[in-house]
């Protein structure tokens, strides 16, 4: 898929990985729609790539729908949506105390990482079957989802967090199935561990115990021995996009990195 002279959307892009892929789109040419609960950064993303910003919270069907209708507003055939929208959630099925996990907890991060990207893709794929074909393949679109490794192997002390991006990864073989017969592409990523601000909160805001606090994190990653960069995230997304028979597949991108039970 050619990015240049369309549109896109992409979900949680005022930060780190949305905000990388929305860079990386700019720059082949898409014009991007940066869809983000987060006004101030958003606008701040979509004024330095030539884009626009919608005010979006990704498990309200209306704000998707105004987001996805900017991108078709542009006059620019919309090709692309990206799912990046999402939060972190760390906690225990038994709580230390005894206590069980926190239901509403678990409903919301289910509501924001998996029936958000769902919310995504389907308005985002409805808009896109109304557009002409670009290929004599007959491609409409690329979908990519963000999921993580941890909804592979799952992570301690995350089932929320591991059952929502498992969900996303389930999700993947149907809706390409699904959206194949209006040539549209699903592709689901499944990061390690990415340098970005979802980690930022982590160890209080005190920079030094957070730069402590990567450093235990990069040990178990092979190589190379670093955290993965937002960029390199925005890089395979653009690769996925523009590479025609990758559908349907659920890529690792994490340096090698096997969680462990802990
Ligand atoms: N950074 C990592 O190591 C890593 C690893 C695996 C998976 N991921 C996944 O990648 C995605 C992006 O993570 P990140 O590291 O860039 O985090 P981040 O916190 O930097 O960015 C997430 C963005 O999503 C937005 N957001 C949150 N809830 C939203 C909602 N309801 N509607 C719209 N926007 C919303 C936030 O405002 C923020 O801008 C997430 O889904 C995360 O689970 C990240």
């Amino acid at each position: 898929m050619e990015l240049n002279g369309t549109s896109a959307i992409v979900t949680g892009a005022a930060s780190g990985l949305g905000e990388a892929t929305a860079r990386a789109l700019a720059q082949a040419g898409a014009y991007v729609v940066v869809a983000d609960l987060n006004d101030e950064a958003g606008k701040e993303v979509a004024a330095s790539i030539g884009g626009q910003f919608a005010h979006t919270d990704v498990t309200d069907p209306q704000h998707v729908q105004e987001a996805v209708d900017a991108a078709v507003g542009s006059g620019r055939p919309l090709r692309v949506a990206v799912n990046c929208a999402g939060i972190g959630w760390a906690s225990r099925t038994v709580n230390r105390d005894g206590s069980p996990h926190d239901l509403a907890a678990f409903n919301r991060v289910i509501a924001i990482n998996l029936t958000g990207t769902f919310n995504g893709l389907r308005i985002a794929a409805a808009a896109m079957s109304k557009t002409e074909p670009v290929d004599s393949d007959g491609q409409r679109g690329v979908i990519i989802n963000t999921s993580s490794v941890a909804g592979i192997e799952g992570q301690t002390g995350q089932i929320a967090y591991s059952a929502s991006k498992g969900g996303i990864i389930g999700m993947t073989v149907p809706a390409a199935r699904d959206l194949s017969v209006i040539g549209v592409r699903v592709n689901t990523i499944c990061p390690g561990i990415i340098n970005t601000p979802i980690y930022k909160s982590i160890a209080g805001g005190d920079p030094a115990a957070g730069e402590a606090f990567l450093a235990r994190l990069a040990e178990p990653i092979v190589f190379p021995k670093r955290l993965g960069r937002p960029e390199e995230f925005g890089h395979l997304v653009r690769s996925l996009i523009e590479n025609d028979y990758m559908n349907a597949e659920v890529v690792r991108f994490d340096g090698g990195i096997r969680f462990q039970p802990k």
